[in-house]
């Protein structure tokens, strides 16, 4: 049965997100609808590691990113290309990783408190960019570059990898 949430804290990140995305391609078995995988994606990740925010910000228009499927207390609902830490991976179409947000220039904060954060870009079967992901620790310099590594394997299932 793959109707479960892991638990992967305290596993070594690159074994945790080997698990998490078997895991992901098995409940996501069958399914070709991108909602439907960031809601899966965002519950998963989420509770994997116990974040504070984790969630997608949709391309909802030409420069505006719109909040979809996410884990965690309220979030902003439009954020503009090129505005915080979203919008700066929007418009730069690459993965932002942010040790201390307070050190951000034009960070937003929905929530007090996250102290670090990862967004990365992602792209559908035609590389075009249909959305971030944003992750959010409570922690300051929770992320790295096996983050990154892990989060990019689990969004190529919306290129169809
Ligand atoms: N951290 C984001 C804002 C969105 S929320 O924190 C949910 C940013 O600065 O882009």
């Amino acid at each position: 049965m793959s109707e479960i949430t892991l638990d992967l804290r305290g596993l070594d990140k690159a074994l945790a997100y080997a698990e998490l995305d078997a895991h992901v391609r098995a409940v996501l078995e069958g399914i070709d609808d991108p909602i439907t995988a960031m809601a899966t994606v965002s519950c998963l990740v989420h509770h994997g590691f116990g974040h504070l925010w984790t969630g997608f910000y949709r391309v909802v228009a030409s420069g505006l990113l719109r909040v979809g499927p996410y884990q965690g207390t309220l979030g902003c609902l439009e954020i503009a290309f090129g505005k915080g830490v979203c919008g700066t991976a929007a418009a730069e179409g690459r993965t932002v990783i942010v040790a201390d947000v307070a050190t951000f220039p034009g960070h937003i904060s929905c929530d007090g408190r996250s102290r670090s954060e990862i967004v990365l870009p992602v792209r559908d079967r035609a590389a075009s960019l249909i959305a971030v992901f944003d992750v959010d620790s409570e922690r300051a310099n929770a992320f790295d570059e096996a983050d990154r590594r892990g989060l990019e394997q689990i969004l190529g299932w919306f290129a169809g990898r």
